[in-house]
């Protein structure tokens, strides 16, 4: 694959899961934090992180102090001896080119890592692996290569966790001089591998039942469907000719499979579908592009038999019933892309014809069928490319992504309502326009994510937020009507991306640990080493600055427990002298930095959303507001792993806008009422719900889905039977009673369609060290391996590209029910 030649250093993260302990809500008198709001009157960002219901008085107490100001920041005070009593460094007598590591397990503290030196040769890969193990955190290793028997392992299958807390590990290697594959085992969090030789050449990485750690799957090279049933053991064949394969809910196996022709004959393809591990297979769909899961919707791009176009079908019934999506169809250049799905609803991009490098967003309604046009002139270049679609998982409703304007620049827009409504964030107070603004006191900040980490723009890292870490955002940023390639700036939002401010000047690595009660940073310098790190207990407005050696490093990358709820950060880099050339990591333990565990008094009350407490309706958001405790931001105590997000949800009176327009109703600009169509009876519809059994009665109102409000205003109009209204060619009789057969069009394709986002348990890090070249580091996230299976086999095109919408260490909770529901 295309890593050979360089240098890389791959993380791959699990997930951890959640606690329990309740903290009681307290009310606070003193220690009042306000924003400084100095609003820019240009933007309709209708609400504002200030809690005037907070402020004592009229007089608001700014206590925002930036590190860039010089201000002195009292709170940190003598910390290096505490944190130099607990800085680790271990020194890997190894020169490979790469590092793996892996998590295993939640709160276990047992990492892997895996160095790998691999040489091309003549088209056979050749290579040497060491395998070192931690149970601490990463303060000491163990080197365990034995374990693996002095296999090659292929980094580009990675190092599989298995789902949930099961400890199990797989790695794949390829054993010297024979032509075969074999596979070490785990089920103990890594103590010990047990190898199996497998009868075929996978071509991805072995992939987990998540409901069942012990069930395999994986492809073979010759496009054959694997499963063991005994963790690796023993290997059944269970289909040939499979083209891409996902694992669905329960046990059922999802895959598009083609019958005697190749997979590049897309648009040809059928679905299947196996819930007793192949013994039975049904095909659930034909003429199939590509298909996708997403939240509880099932998603095929099927082939409309008029030209090359194709259309999206829905099914929420794993492949029983089929709808068509009230989508536009797209012709063979063209992709469809899940940006985001849960159970409630799905973004979906549609690709503009022509390479204009954007499309339009749309959102759902609760069945996955009506759709919503979100946002135009959406930023998604390459196929399968880079989209800097981030949902900020730090507060609820929050999405950021980037436009692109008539002149082609490319600006950030944000989104409080899931998509209702985009506008660009605000200009953060303490900073100025760039020269990309007319105005130099009117501009926006502009977010940097997938694009310009692709485009290679010195970006370090994605967008950071965490769940437990209410309300913070941590991105790269410039300030102006667009984006600038100029060095990027460390910007912060603490309110869920309202209000931002700067944080750190020039481009760093960033880290939540102990949910946000402790961020770190460092500085990104691809060609100076570095022997500093940054810390800040108050979301960023005050750092430390901590020299972690005396020695510098060239570094690669930070690396903490997925979860954000460590505090121990490990910092990955390289000696670099000409004799001495070895991998070397510090880990720091911030413990004792914060002496005490926080109390109810540490914590204050806030409301998301919310700017104006006197408006009753002052922080809705699809139906209800939550009330957040936050830590006090200058209170320097440990929340702990044991910590809780515990928002107290109410619930908010319905208006019209809690609902959206049903297939054949519309809303007038500046109006919430949703009208019928007049022209629709009789007009050769694209779209029409034609569902077997669906009951297709409509009143024209539709509840947004998730949507919480009660009482208010609820729209009462006759309902109408929808079928009535639905004339169209492309959706007739005979389509109704088998909609996917209705193709015979062979058209030969070659694009991408859904790309999924969420749907992984794992995210990677990938960061480069060009050996070749020169002695000069390229830091990047990227998509994951995980799916590289759907290049490896549809061969020439980036097809399929599972990505994580922060790109980064992705690891939500849910991510896997996300996919998988
Ligand atoms: C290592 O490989 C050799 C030869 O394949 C085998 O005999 C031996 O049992 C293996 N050892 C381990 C620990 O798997
Ligand atoms: C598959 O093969 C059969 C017979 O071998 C042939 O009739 C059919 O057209 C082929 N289908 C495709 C899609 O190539
Ligand atoms: C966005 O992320 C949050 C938090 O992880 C999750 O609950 C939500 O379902 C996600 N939204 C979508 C549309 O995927
Ligand atoms: C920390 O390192 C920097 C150089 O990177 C040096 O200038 C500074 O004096 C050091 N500080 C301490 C306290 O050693
Ligand atoms: C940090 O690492 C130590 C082991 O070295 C572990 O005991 C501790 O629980 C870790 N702290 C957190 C918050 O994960
Ligand atoms: C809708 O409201 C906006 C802003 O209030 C206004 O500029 C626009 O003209 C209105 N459109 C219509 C059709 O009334």
């Amino acid at each position: 694959m295309g890593l050979s030649g360089y240098c890389v250093l791959f993380l791959f993260f699990t997930f951890a899961v959640a606690l329990d302990v309740h903290l009681e809500r307290r009310n606070l008198r003193h220690h009042v934090f306000v924003r400084n709001s100095d609003m820019d009157k240009g933007f309709r960002i209708s609400k504002r992180s200030l809690p005037a219901w907070l402020a004592p008085t009229n007089q608001h107490t700014i206590n925002r102090r930036s590190a860039d100001q010089g201000d002195t920041c009292e709170a940190l005070q003598g910390y290096e001896t505490k944190l130099a009593a607990n800085t680790h460094s271990h020194i890997f007598n190894d020169l490979s080119g790469s590092v793996s590591l892996a998590w295993v397990g939640d709160g276990t503290g047992v990492i892997l890592a895996l160095t790998t030196f691999q040489l091309p040769f003549l088209m056979i890969k050749f290579g040497q692996s060491k395998l070192y193990r931690s149970n601490d955190y990463g303060k000491t290793f163990l080197d365990v290569t034995e374990l693996i028997n002095n296999t090659f392992i292929r980094t580009e299958f990675g190092i599989a966790i298995g789902p949930e807390n099961s400890g199990k590990v797989i790695m794949t290697g390829d054993v010297s001089g024979e032509q075969g594959y074999r596979i070490f085992a785990s089920d103990d969090f890594g103590n010990s591998f047990t190898q199996h030789d497998l009868p075929f050449i996978p071509v991805m990485q072995i992939t987990y039942n998540p409901r069942d750690a012990n069930v395999l799957l994986v492809t073979s090279n010759h496009n054959q469907l694997w499963l063991s049933k005994d963790f690796g053991v023993n290997w059944v064949k269970i289909h040939d000719m499979v083209c891409m394969v996902k694992w669905g809910p329960e046990n059922t196996i999802f895959f598009t499979s083609h019958p005697n022709g190749s997979c590049k004959d897309r648009g040809m393809l059928d679905l299947k579908r196996t819930t007793d591990y192949g013994k039975t297979i049904k095909t659930v769909a034909n003429n199939i592009f590509s298909f996708g899961l997403g939240g509880r919707f099932l998603f095929a791009s099927v082939m409309t038999g008029k030209g090359t176009l194709r259309m999206i079908h829905v099914s929420v019934d794993q492949g029983e019933l089929w709808n068509m999506a009230q989508l536009p169809p797209v012709g063979h250049e063209e992709f469809y892309s899940i940006l985001a799905a849960n159970d409630d609803m799905v973004f979906m991009h549609v690709d503009e014809p022509g390479d204009s490098g954007c499309g339009t967003i749309y959102v759902s309604d609760d069945r996955g069928i009506v759709y919503s046009k979100s946002l135009e002139r959406h930023l998604y270049t390459t196929i399968g490319g880079d989209t800097d679609f981030t949902n900020v998982t730090s507060l609820r409703g929050v999405f950021i992504t980037s436009t692109l304007a008539e002149d082609s620049s490319v600006q950030s827009v944000v989104s409080f309502d899931r998509g209702g409504e985009w506008v660009p964030l605000m200009k953060p107070t303490n900073s100025r326009c760039d020269a990309t603004a007319k105005d130099p006191e009117k501009c926006s900040l502009h977010i940097h994510a997938a694009y310009s980490t692709s485009k290679q723009l010195g970006v370090p890292m994605l967008p950071l937020s965490e769940p437990n870490a209410v309300g913070l955002i941590i991105a790269h940023g410039s300030v102006g009507d667009s984006i600038s390639v100029m060095n990027p700036d460390v910007y912060v939002s603490d309110d869920g991306g309202y209000s931002w401010f700067k944080a750190l000047n020039g481009p760093h690595h960033y880290s939540i640990l102990d949910s946000g009660g402790l961020i770190v940073a460092v500085e990104h310098n691809p060609t100076k080493p570095v022997n500093q790190i940054k810390f800040s207990t108050d979301e960023g407005q005050c750092w430390g600055v901590y020299n972690f050696t005396n020695e510098p490093i060239m570094f690669t990358g930070l690396a903490s427990e997925p979860g954000a709820r460590s505090m121990n950060v490990s910092l990955w880099g390289y000696s670099d002298s000409v004799f001495s050339q070895y991998w070397v990591s510090f880990t720091i333990d911030f413990r004792e930095l914060l002496t005490r565990d926080c109390g109810d008094n540490d914590y204050v009350p806030w409301l998301a959303h919310s700017d104006d407490i006197s408006d009753r309706n002052d922080g809705c958001m699809l139906g209800y507001k939550e009330k957040f405790l936050r830590l006090r931001k200058d209170s320097v105590c440990l929340n702990g792993r044991q910590f809780k997000v515990n928002p107290e949800p109410t619930p908010c009176l319905c208006t019209l806008d809690d609902f959206l327009c049903d297939f054949g109703y519309f809303r007038k600009e500046n109006s919430s009422e949703c009208l019928e169509q007049p022209d629709l009876k009789g007009q050769d519809l694209e779209f029409c719900l034609h569902g077997k059994e669906e009951k297709l009665m409509t009143s024209g109102y539709r509840r947004i889905p998730g949507d919480k409000c009660e009482g208010g205003e609820t729209p009462t109009r006759e309902e109408i039977d929808l079928r009535t209204r639905c004339v169209s060619d492309m959706v007739g009789p005979e389509l109704q009673s088998d909609v996917l057969k209705s193709s015979s069009s062979a058209a030969i394709i070659v694009t991408v369609t859904i790309v999924m986002l969420l749907s992984i348990a794992a995210g990677a890090l990938f960061i480069k060290k060009y050996v070749c070249g020169g002695r000069f580091l390229v830091h990047r996230y990227s998509v994951l391996q995980q799916h590289a299976e759907a290049n490896g086999l549809n061969g020439d095109e980036p097809l399929e590209t599972d990505h994580t919408p922060n790109g980064k260490i992705e690891f939500h909770n849910d991510s896997d029910e996300d996919l998988l529901e």
